[in-house]
């Protein structure tokens, strides 16, 4: 506390103090009194200004109490006939030339009649206005309130009734024992219900399947306690026992004495969620599966590359020696006289057969690893097969059966196709070491020139059939494993391909696909 000269000054800070505490204390005295006033009540001071207003009146004129000081009177009270709270009247009023308390009629806020009797209070030099006002609802003015706000009401209810019955989750009300009380539209039609009545009354454990009710009891009780729980994956049942998986959440609702009333219960049905959670499980593993044939496939197509560039290596390295042999051969056989050896020719003749046994590899290292150029030509099909037969020594055990018309024409590189068919066929010969019989024939399906070739030889194992058309694939001792895999080479240029079925010990048969408008 700061230090004053004399005595008398602290005295008199002294008073000031303590009547400044007095009238603090006096203002909170009318603060509480005017509060329990059963009236609405306002004190203003000279300008018009709310100094003080209990509960009652700021409500009516729907103000915020701690806002009260900035408001005048005469924004919120209107007078109805006379003038009120003018300067004039205030000013007369604390002039005293009022004596007795003055009274008339006035609206509160918006339209709430009321009589203001005003009285002047003076404290000192603090003058102010005292004024209790009286409610004078007329009749037609409370039934016009009444009616209005049944209507705003009224339409709040259907608002939150349509929101309930149409909203897109399923909505259930229960009571505190899980009795269905209302539900919704999404609701019936979630769990198959042909309407309210065959739900209502029932028990909410039905909707939910046998081994999610424990769990169902646990989570209500668990509302109960909380308030509140939310996305839960549940079962459910629709009334004719199918399940369908939901996303679930429940809240207790309270009255107004804060007891716990009802459940409601809202429910999301997530099956295509579900699926769609599936199916994108399912998409990634195909994709995987994907990269991981596309990774094989790419080092597969490495390794026939690698095979190719081989082939075309040693075919051509082989070539010229395999020339010399012949050339070697053929003098050796001029200059042998018919006296001479036996045996000599014997040897001879084996060296000539392996010769062009190895030619024959040559031709057909170098075929498959040369790029294919087609000379395509309309060509008669059953010219083809009966040209490349011919080429062929047929086994006298073996019948062929060609049964290839000669129209439609096909267009095709005609050498080519007729390796194809030379390949297909020797390889049913060699299917058939006890005679058999092979069938060729051709069709046409969607556009494309079918022509098959159906032996009754040994058939193959399904490891091999897999296999079929890949280079150096082989199951015969003298074999090369190159003949289908140029085969092959030369259908899918001509943008087709070969199929084959199989069954071992009954036969086999490969098609041929080309297409008729190839170009
Ligand atoms: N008509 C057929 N019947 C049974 N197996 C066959 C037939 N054609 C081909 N194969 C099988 O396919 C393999 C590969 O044939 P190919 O590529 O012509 O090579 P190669 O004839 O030199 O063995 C054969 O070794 C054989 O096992
Ligand atoms: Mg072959």
């Amino acid at each position: 506390m700061p230090q004053f000269k004399d005595k008398r000054s602290q005295q008199i800070l002294c008073e000031k103090a303590s009547c400044s505490r007095e009238s603090q204390i006096a203002a909170e005295i009318i603060k509480k009194i005017i509060e329990i006033f059963p009236n609405p009540v306002a004190i203003i001071d000279r300008d018009g200004r709310f100094r003080e207003a209990n509960t009652k009146l700021t409500s009516l004129l729907k103000i915020d109490k701690s806002k009260l000081a900035g408001y005048k009177i005469t924004s919120v009270i209107k007078a109805a006939g006379k003038q009120l709270f003018t300067r004039r009247f205030l000013d007369d009023l604390f002039a005293e030339a009022v004596k007795k308390p003055i009274k008339a009629e006035v609206i509160l806020g918006d339209r709430i009649s009321a009589e203001a009797s005003a009285h002047a209070l003076s404290f000192g030099k603090d003058a102010m206005i005292l004024i209790v006002f009286e409610l004078l609802y007329k009749k037609d003015e409370i039934l016009t309130l009444i009616e209005k706000q049944t209507r705003d009401l009224m339409k709040d209810v259907e608002k939150l009734r349509s929101i309930f019955e149409y909203s897109p989750d399923a909505i259930v009300v229960t009571d505190l024992n899980g009795t269905i009380i209302d539900c919704n539209l999404a609701m019936l039609e979630m769990h198959h219900f042909p309407s309210k009545e065959e739900a209502i009354g029932r028990d909410i454990t039905e909707l939910v399947s046998p081994r999610d009710r424990k769990m169902l009891k646990e989570d209500l009780k668990y509302v109960l306690r909380e308030g509140s729980i939310r996305n839960i994956e549940y079962s459910f049942l629709t009334n004719d026992g199918y399940e369908f998986p939901v996303d679930f959440s429940a809240s207790v609702v309270l009255d107004a004495e804060g007891n716990p009333r009802f459940f409601v219960i809202e429910t999301k049905d997530i099956a295509e969620r579900k699926i769609m959670e599936n199916k994108l499980k399912q998409y990634s593993e195909q994709l995987e599966k994907l990269v991981e044939e596309q990774t094989r496939k790419l080092r597969e197509a490495e390794r026939l590359a690698a095979i190719g560039e081989l082939a075309a290596m040693i075919g051509h390295d082989l070539r010229n020696p395999l020339m010399g042999i012949s050339a070697a051969l053929y003098y050796i056989e001029k200059k042998l006289k018919p006296v001479d050896d036996e045996k000599m020719k014997e040897m001879l003749r084996i060296i000539k057969e392996c010769v062009e046994y190895s030619n024959k590899i040559v031709n057909d290292l170098l075929d498959y690893s040369k790029e294919i150029k087609l000379e395509l030509e309309n060509a008669d099909p059953r010219k083809i097969i009966a040209e490349a037969l011919s080429q062929l020594s047929i086994p006298e055990n073996i019948k062929v059966i060609n049964l290839v018309q000669a129209e439609p024409r096909v267009k095709v590189d005609v050498n080519k196709m007729k390796r194809v068919i030379i390949n297909i066929v020797k390889n049913a010969f060699d299917a058939m070491p006890n005679g058999g019989k092979l069938k060729i024939e051709s069709r046409i399906v969607d556009g494309m020139w079918k022509l098959s070739f159906s032996d009754t030889g040994i058939g193959m194992p399904e490891e091999i059939k897999e296999k079929i058309g890949k280079p150096l694939l082989t199951t015969k001792a003298k074999g090369m494993g190159l003949g289908l895999a140029i085969c092959k080479r030369i259908v899918e240029a001509h943008r087709g391909s070969i199929s084959v079925e199989s069954h071992p010990g009954k036969g086999t048969t490969f098609t041929v696909s080309i297409p008729l408008n190839l170009n």
